[in-house]
């Protein structure tokens, strides 16, 4: 949700700065803006619309210099128009801003500084958080403006805020520096030699370092070409930790992939395997997850788990809930987010609750979080963004380590985010009810999950071919049964995404209660049909469209013979326990929804209306 990216140092300030923007279109795209400074003038180009639209205005206006912030903006206050597009300027037009977040008061804050004589020349609240920096300044009346002063002044100004916010600031009259903030929206300073930088997220830097500082919340930094400087909002300095990235500019390219999300997709077997890495004991017979913070005997003591999340990662949820209830026998229950942020329902005391958030920014996710720990529940994370916000608070948790996912829609980090539940329910059931037997079944399991990935994707040709072939519908219902009705939803919710069209995942059950009376021709239902407990009713169930006929593309398990004289098509996967197939199934439907809105013309890495990472309410 908007990504800012500021540089100071040597180079030539805008190739930097528009090759960090691009790194994080995936946060929004509706406009971009930079500001340079140079010779002590501010110079300003701002665009409608993708980075390439900045990108070609920069050719047709250039500016030189080697200071400068950025942004690319999804909107929350004010429409999209050049007007509202970042860095916003103080009243004196001396102080330039760029913003990620929501300040909450601006209507309060606006009012005033209007009677103070500011003239707003956008409908934003970031112009408001401009504004009132400058009138900080403007009360102190000193000139020239120093470093002490400026963040003296940011200092002031941002106490007075209400919301979140992730901010880059250049002043005119102090050349070479550059300045941020945060509380809420993340902030990261990459630190090069005689250079530094500022961006929303680490993949707007791997090309130029890997040495980062994650500024934590109520921290400001000050940067220039040979050093930089991290203290409080409150004042005084901090402690920090340079920090070593993982990850390189390889893997935030695109690679020989045509989209992010085609290449992320391919890398599951990968990113399974690293989710697993060191984590499977053989020994012991279940899995190691020491981020959890938690003994044995502590976990034994837990009555309840709740898990929670947005958009996939509440899929992902979904499927916890019956991995942990089946594998460890504990009363599971998954909630969105944004629902039990709000909602008193009872807890019970021994209540663990884990959230679920590949960015780890999301704020639904955050705020449900922080719920549940102010109410004394042990608050526990599974997140893919090493250092982001959510895996900050939270009493401890499991990173995901599926690395760097940019296409908007996701993909490697729901399969990880399931991987991890498994593990999670292998660990609590083996203090429980599993035997070390059992226990050992699931790892050999495990261990050969990314291989069986591998054949999925070895028949993406087919998918592919599929999907052309029902490119035509103008809507898809997804079917499943059990863990694997949540794989509907996430089929369904890939498609709409990135293909913009109407397609809903339901239980397959639920398809005689209301659901059929949207069969015909031209409606094709996914089923999620593998040879296990409920395959006999999924036959019946597909034979009932077929009856109406309704096209049926099944995914159903190698080798089953019958699936294929129901059904039109069949997506094969590779046999597996009924804990890994929501994995394996998932896979086909990413692929499916791929090609389909690759062979509409759809933008499949940047869908409208979407961000990756959704930091408002
Ligand atoms: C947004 C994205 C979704 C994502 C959801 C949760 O809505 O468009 O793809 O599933 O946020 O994101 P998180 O980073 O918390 O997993």
């Amino acid at each position: 949700m908007c990504g800012i990216v500021g540089y100071v140092g040597k180079a030539e300030a805008v190739p930097v700065l528009l090759d960090g923007l691009r790194r994080l279109e995936y946060r929004g795209y509706d406009s971009a803006g930079l500001v340079i400074l140079r010779d002590g003038e501010l110079f300003r180009r701002r665009a409608v619309g993708r980075i390439k639209n900045l990108a070609k205005l920069l050719e047709e206006q250039p500016v030189a210099g080697h200071l400068g912030i950025c942004h690319t903006r999804w909107a929350t206050h004010g429409g999209v128009s050049e007007a509202n597009a970042h860095p916003h300027l103080d009243r004196s037009g001396e102080l330039a801003l760029v913003h990620n977040g929501v300040i909450e008061n601006y209507r309060d804050l606006r009012e005033e500084l209007i009677g103070h004589g500011c003239e707003f020349r956008s409908q934003t609240d970031t112009e408001v958080l401009a504004m009132l920096v400058g009138r900080e300044l403007d009360l102190r009346g000193e000139t020239p403006v120093t470093k002490e002063l400026l963040l003296g002044a940011m200092r002031k100004a941002l106490r007075r805020v209400q919301g979140t916010y992730g901010i880059g600031v250049v002043h005119r009259q102090l050349p070479g520096m550059l300045f941020g903030a945060r509380r809420g929206s993340p902030l990261v300073l990459g630190i090069g030699k005689g250079e530094h930088f500022l961006a929303s997220d680490v993949a707007a830097l791997v090309t130029h370092t890997r040495e980062v500082v994650y500024l934590k919340d109520y921290e400001m930094v000050t940067a220039w070409e040979d050093g930089f400087e991290i203290s409080s909002l409150a004042g005084g300095g901090c402690s920090y930790e340079i920090n070593t990235v993982e990850f390189g500019a390889e893997e935030v390219s695109k690679g020989k992939y045509p989209h992010y999300m085609l290449k992320e997709i391919f890398e599951q077997p990968n990113s399974l395997r690293d989710t697993m890495r060191g984590r499977l004991s053989s020994e012991e017979a279940t899995a190691i997850l020491g981020g959890l913070n938690m003994s044995n005997s502590e976990l034994r003591s837990v009555e309840r788990v709740v898990l929670s999340g947005c958009g996939t990662a509440h899929h992902a949820a979904m499927v916890g809930e019956y991995l942990i209830e089946s594998m460890a026998q504990l009363p599971t229950e998954c909630e969105f987010a944004s629902e039990l942020r709000y909602r008193n329902a009872p807890m019970p005391k021994d209540t663990l609750v884990f959230v679920i958030s590949q960015s780890g920014e999301t704020a639904d996710t955050l705020a449900a979080l922080q719920e549940c720990r102010r109410k004394g529940h042990r608050s526990l994370a599974i997140c893919n963004n090493v250092a982001s916000t959510i895996a900050r608070e939270s009493d401890g948790g499991v990173y995901m380590h599926a690395g760097p996912e940019i296409g908007v829609a996701a993909t490697k980090s729901f399969t990880s985010q399931v991987l991890v539940l498994n593990l999670i329910a292998l660990l609590i059931g083996r203090i429980h009810n599993l035997s070390s037997m059992q226990g050992r079944e699931i790892l050999k399991e495990l261990e050969q999950l990314p291989e069986k990935v591998e054949k999925v994707l070895a028949t993406g040709d087919a998918i592919a071919a599929l999907a052309r072939k029902y490119a035509s519908c103008k809507n898809f219902l997804f079917l499943g049964r059990q863990a694997n009705y949540p794989v509907a939803l996430e089929g369904a919710l890939k498609l709409k995404e990135i293909s913009y069209l109407p397609a809903t995942g339901h239980p397959t059950a639920e398809l005689k209660h209301g659901i059929i009376a949207l069969i015909n021709e031209e409606t094709p239902s996914v089923v999620i049909a593998p040879s296990d407990a409920v395959f006999d009713k999924n036959l019946s169930n597909i034979e009932e469209i077929r009856a109406r006929k309704g096209p049926v593309i099944a995914v159903g398990t190698e080798g089953n013979r019958s699936l294929e004289e129901v059904a039109d098509d069949v997506i094969w996967i590779p046999e597996a326990p009924d804990y890994l197939v929501p994995i394996l199934a998932t896979i086909p439907l990413q692929l499916f929804a791929y090609h389909l809105a690759v062979s509409l013309g759809c933008d499949v890495d940047k869908p409208r209306n979407l961000a990756k990472s959704v930091t408002v309410e």
